[in-house]
């Protein structure tokens, strides 16, 4: 059994339907999609390869692991794809087989629900809100020194929902551990591209001793949730064996797979997203950082968790027509925690505005 129950952001039709409004009035700031959209230079590419639904991809994915692995800087023969970050991970959890794993407190639920319906128990290394959810990596290793039975960590860099980045040097010193005690890491980069500043991936300093599963979505970047693409890196011969053994047949449709080849072709978007980012997410922090009534926490990516003793105010935003993601149901945090999502300049104000109404802190 799960700790908590989990659900997700971005749930629109329900929330319209609630409201009664068209989808598209609902403003969501729930799921931590790019709000630039799909990248429009690549509509002719989509198009065109809907002729693919008369036929089955290759299996074998070789022009998309190619595109992936070009701009990675990597062998294709360190790629998987799958039908999102979420079925990578899942394979990935498959592989490893373990009877424990280690996971954040709070972070991203799906990874519990994975690993339980492995039959895999899961411990949990509880943030602390006095840190900013911000970890010392010897702490954890000291966790997994006197944790024999865990042979699984599974981090997210950064982590959602706290937007906290782990650095390379404390990675790598995560990763030699785990290469030293025969224990392995899966190490979610799913927000990673979409870092102020453009964090590092941790795909460059991978090296073939590395017990070292990377995931990565193509759907949070790109805003594709409903075309669903992600891809899973290592270097370890033995764990691309066991990868290649779980991966599922198909699992990347015929129209994501064009997509994926072609979607760091994007140049004019991708430059644009960054653009935003740089510009957007501080400034959203900085405007959150003066409402009264709640308190924001630091996040190095396009999403802000923040505490606030209300714990309608999730129904109160939706009244008008704002959605917000309630985050009690994340281990370790409660329904007085919320997650938004860094959009354009127009909806961070109106965002902020509402907020300040609620709370009523408008003379600020
Ligand atoms: C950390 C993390 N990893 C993976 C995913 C899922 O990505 P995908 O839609 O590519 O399966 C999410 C979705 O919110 C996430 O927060």
């Amino acid at each position: 059994m799960l700790e908590k129950e989990i659900h997700h952001g971005g749930n629109i039709e329900q929330a319209a339907e609630k409201l009664g409004i068209p989808v598209e009035e609902v403003n969501d700031f729930s799921a931590n999609i790019n709000p630039l959209g799909f990248p429009s230079d690549l509509w002719n590419v989509l198009v065109q390869s809907f002729a693919n639904i008369e036929v089955y991809p290759d299996p074998d994915y070789p022009e998309l692991k190619k595109a992936i692995a070009e701009h990675l800087a990597i062998d294709p023969v360190d790629v998987f794809v799958g039908n999102g970050a979420t079925q990578v991970l899942d394979e990935a959890i498959c592989a490893v087989k373990a009877t424990d794993a280690l996971i954040l407190a709070p972070t991203f639920g799906e990874y519990e629900r994975l690993f339980s319906r492995q039959g895999t128990r899961v411990h949990h290394y509880r943030l602390q809100e006095a840190d900013d959810f911000a970890f010392e990596m010897t702490s954890l290793i000291d966790f997994l020194k006197e944790h024999h039975e865990i042979k699984v960590v599974c981090l997210t860099n950064p982590n959602n929902p706290t937007g906290q980045l782990i650095s390379s040097r404390d990675l790598r010193k995560l990763t030699d551990f785990c290469n030293k005690h025969h224990r392995l890491l899966i190490l979610d980069e799913s927000f990673i591209d979409l870092t102020v500043g453009q964090q590092k991936s941790f795909i460059s300093e991978l090296t073939t001793d590395d017990q070292v599963y990377i995931i990565r979505a193509a759907t949070k970047f790109f805003a594709i949730p409903g075309l669903r693409l992600g891809y899973c890196v290592t270097k370890n011969q033995k764990l691309k064996q066991q990868l290649a053994f779980q991966e599922d047949t198909w699992s990347v449709n015929g129209i994501a797979d064009v997509f994926g080849q072609n979607m760091f072709r994007a140049k004019k978007y991708i430059q644009l997203t960054h653009d935003w980012l740089n510009v957007q997410q501080p400034a959203l922090y900085k405007a959150l950082q003066q409402v009264k009534g709640i308190k924001v926490f630091p996040s190095t990516t396009n999403f802000f968790l923040f505490k606030c003793a209300d714990p309608a105010l999730r129904e109160k935003l939706l009244k008008k027509h704002i959605m917000i993601r309630q985050c009690d149901d994340y281990v370790g945090l409660g329904p007085d925690y919320y997650r938004v999502a860094v959009k354009g300049p127009q909806d961070n104000v109106m965002l902020v505005n509402a907020l300040k109404e609620i709370l009523g802190s408008e003379e600020q």
